[in-house]
């Protein structure tokens, strides 16, 4: 699935960014991953209603979480995983469920939540396909997992190319193939996955899982 070594466990590592995290990914935004985020964001928007269960694992400092409560979603049924105690830690202001944990291995029964979303974290984890295996797992019948990765999509200016190579040098993550997150998930055989197009070095996909096995249920 990855088209580079996979990184090393990165929590530590996240740990120790915590304090700048937000500034360095707002510059990550600008100039790469800002339509990713954008077509994530507002797909959370439309699918969510009062009553969702939402799961944001690998949630960092809560930023998407915020944006969420900020546009009136309630905190009540938000769960906020990280395995970094300093990105949680961040969290505190936010009146969400926060759980310590990993992607590889989510402390959830299967089927708990209507909205998993994952944002620039899939492609943190040593081991991309596990990760994903335990996303979909977690994810209701007609519920939907919100996926936005770094992904090796053709680059067209000088910022793309810089910000992908940063991401590659700093080794912060790795470049996921965008076809075979995609394929990985319908393997399954219970999601309808859809790629949401956007420019930069980056993927944002709607994984809908399927209310009775072999009944799709986004239309097309
Ligand atoms: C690039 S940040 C993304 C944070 C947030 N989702 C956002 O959009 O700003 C990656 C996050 O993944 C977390 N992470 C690293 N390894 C992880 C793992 N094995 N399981 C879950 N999260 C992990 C890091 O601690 C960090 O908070």
């Amino acid at each position: 699935m990855s088209l580079q070594r996979p990184p090393r466990d990165l929590a530590d590592h996240y740990d120790r960014l915590a304090p700048d995290y937000d500034r360095l990914h707002r510059r990550w935004l600008r100039h790469a991953g800002g339509e990713a985020q954008a077509a994530l964001e507002a797909m959370v928007r439309a699918l969510a209603t009062s009553k969702s269960d939402l799961l944001d694992a690998g949630c960092g400092t809560g930023a998407l979480a915020r944006a969420l409560i900020a546009e009136g979603m309630s905190a009540a049924g938000m769960t906020l995983l990280d395995p970094s105690d300093a990105m949680l830690a961040r969290c505190v202001d936010i009146p969400a469920a926060k759980v310590k944990g990993r992607l590889e291995s989510l402390p959830f029964d299967d089927e708990t939540f209507d909205i998993v979303t994952c944002a620039w974290a899939l492609e943190t984890v040593p081991d991309p396909n596990v990760a994903l295996m335990e996303l979909c797992r977690v994810v209701r019948r007609g519920g939907v997992l919100c996926l936005a990765f770094c992904a090796d999509m053709p680059v067209s200016g000088l910022a793309d190319r810089l910000m992908r190579r940063a991401l590659l040098w700093r080794g912060t993550g790795q470049l996921l193939s965008r076809e075979h997150v995609i394929h990985a998930i319908s393997s399954l055989g219970e999601f309808e996955v859809r790629s949401v197009p956007s420019r930069g070095p980056a993927a944002t996909l709607l994984a809908r899982r399927m209310a009775e096995i072999g009944v799709a249920s986004i239309s097309s």
